[in-house]
């Protein structure tokens, strides 16, 4: 890992291994403000990470020259960034409201995104409005999203996070898991004739999604919705029209959205319909500004005070000096409780890999396993093994400073809690404080001993706070595409295509087959299983027994 970076950057490495966050803090007043930005209303507070004022200089002297500046260039540009697919990567145009081209293959796609986001709107304010109808001339009342990965968790993610702002819209669900029970929650309690399913999938090819709008056929079907009559039931998001309409959607029930337009990166195309839907298009709209916001923040900021390029360095950082290769994404705020799973795709699907832009091996960790949870519930659950486990973990806190509940005195104490963890995480608690508390508590010197290497707390673990006024859909599109940003910048310092996923396909291929095989099984035909492994094979005859019992 050391020979990745340059040696002034591991030199400074060197020096700063040996210094704790809490000398860092005592020898520096104005820390919080010199290791603090805001961009809009997003404040980030990186100054309980490890490093002092010539570190974040040598980092961006090291991104520029890896190419940082020539890559965004690139990206806004409408280069193709994903070089295994040869496709251009343009979610920012999504979201672009600044009136200017942007260009791809010499030719503006601007008029083309305006005109699907003005068919959202449409749709959306009608279905708001109860202005979509059946083919008998009920009103559609409720809306179900079937997609997964990024066609499911961003739209469910923001619904789920602005869902105040929607509160007299209409019911919308999501459906992704190919087990069937998901569907049969989602549906739970609706009336089929009230009922309308968006079909969201860029590739219309995707099994759970295809499996789970077949059941929707099927259920729409069996209380007499059938033939014609069906299609006023369906709506259709993808890049693969075709595709759709052999399922059974109208052409004109198809919300365009288009290659360039990764999966995690789509909830700004027409992917977020179901947002639209659920929250009104015009807090829509806010979301995309405030990515645009973002987005243009990026484009402009100096390198050391540009807050995606921080938060990506901050990442590398604190990989190679504190060895974390994890990430806890830890919002203190309900409304975000599936963020963590939302931002797991975006980053792991695009930075987990291993092949740099040469097709060679890298020689460094790549994009960290990031996972997470709301506090202060993470607190009950694995925040132990943050204080006093043997692993590094990097962390992201987030919080609001103004809940969407009446109920304030919750929201503060849960504040105050997200403060007093990052606290205590760098400060610790030495043996000295740990005696004297022991102490006053009653304990004999005898008892300390004894406890005392328990009731350590090692601290010096970094974190990172970002802090919003409170979670208004413009704000949620900074946050987003803070993230987004954030990945594309590692993506490049680590060398890799954070744009394509040919990881999850070979998966999907073995479970084609193993389904034929389970099927004849069941049948009772005989089966060659020599192809798989023992355990495969052993695991497949018991769960086709079981099935058959
Ligand atoms: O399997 C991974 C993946 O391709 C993701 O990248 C994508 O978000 C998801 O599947 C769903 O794909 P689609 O929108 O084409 O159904």
């Amino acid at each position: 890992m050391d020979a990745y970076f340059p040696p002034a950057l591991q030199e400074h490495a060197q020096r700063v291994a040996s210094l704790s966050l809490s000398t860092l803090f005592a020898q520096d007043a104005d820390r919080f403000n010199r290791f603090s930005l805001s961009c809009h209303d997003l404040l980030l507070d990186y100054s309980k990470n490890r490093l002092t004022a010539e570190t974040i200089p040598l980092l961006c002297a090291w991104a520029q020259a890896q190419g940082l500046e020539q890559a965004r260039k690139d990206l806004f540009a409408g280069k193709r960034c994903n070089w295994t697919e040869q496709r251009a990567v343009l979610h920012h145009a999504l979201r672009n409201r600044s009136g200017q081209p942007v260009m791809l293959d010499g030719q503006d796609v601007m008029p083309e995104v305006m005109q699907q986001l003005e068919r959202v709107k449409q749709f959306a304010e009608q279905f708001r409005a109860g202005a979509i109808h059946a083919a008998d001339g009920r009103p559609l009342r409720n809306l179900v999203n079937i997609g997964i990965g990024g066609s499911h968790l961003g739209p469910e993610m923001i619904s789920q996070a602005l869902q105040p702002y929607g509160q007299s819209g209409p019911e919308v669900r999501f459906v992704s898991n190919m087990d069937g029970a998901d569907f049969v929650e989602a549906v739970r309690g609706l009336h089929p004739a009230e009922t309308l399913f968006v079909l969201a999938s860029k590739t219309f090819s995707t099994r759970e999604t295809l499996l789970n709008s077949d059941a929707a056929l099927q259920w729409l079907q069996r209380a007499g919705i059938s033939g014609e009559k069906l299609a006023p039931h369906l709506l259709a998001v993808t890049a693969a029209p075709e595709r759709a309409v052999a399922c059974g959607v109208h052409p004109e029930r198809i919300l365009r959205i288009w290659e360039w337009v990764g999966g995690r990166y789509s909830w700004c195309s027409a992917i977020g319909v179901s947002v639209a839907v659920r929250i009104g298009f015009d807090h829509f709209a806010q979301m995309l500004e405030g990515a645009h916001a973002l987005d243009r923040h990026f484009c402009s900021a100096p390198l050391p005070l540009n807050m995606p390029v921080l938060l990506a360095l901050l990442g590398i950082w604190n990989r190679w000096l504190e060895g974390a290769s994890t990430l806890a994404i830890l919002p203190y705020d309900h409304s975000l409780r599936r963020f963590p799973a939302y931002l797991q795709q975006c980053d792991m699907e695009s930075n987990g890999k291993r092949i740099d832009r040469d097709g060679q091996l890298v020689g460094y960790p790549t994009g960290p396993i990031l996972w997470g949870e709301v506090g202060s519930n993470a607190q009950h659950s694995f925040f132990q093994l943050l204080h006093q486990g043997t692993h590094a973990v990097a962390i992201d806190f987030i919080g609001c400073a103004n809940s969407h509940t009446a109920l304030h005195g919750h929201h503060q104490e849960l504040l105050a809690n997200m403060l007093a963890q990052s606290e205590v995480l760098l400060r610790g608690r030495s043996a000295e404080e740990v005696a004297a508390d022991l102490r006053t508590e009653g304990l004999t010197e005898e008892q300390i001993a004894l406890l005392l290497p328990h009731r350590l707390f090692p601290g010096n673990r970094p974190s990172n706070t970002l802090i919003m006024p409170s979670l208004t859909p413009f704000n949620l599109g900074l946050l987003l595409a803070l993230y987004e940003m954030k990945i594309f910048v590692q993506g490049v310092l680590w060398r890799v295509n954070s744009f394509d996923q040919w990881g999850v396909e070979l998966g999907k291929k073995a479970a084609q087959q193993l389904l034929q095989e389970s099927r004849q099984l069941q049948n009772g035909q005989a089966v060659d299983l020599s192809d798989h492994d023992a355990s495969t094979q052993g695991l497949l005859r018991y769960l086709v027994n079981c099935m058959l019992r």
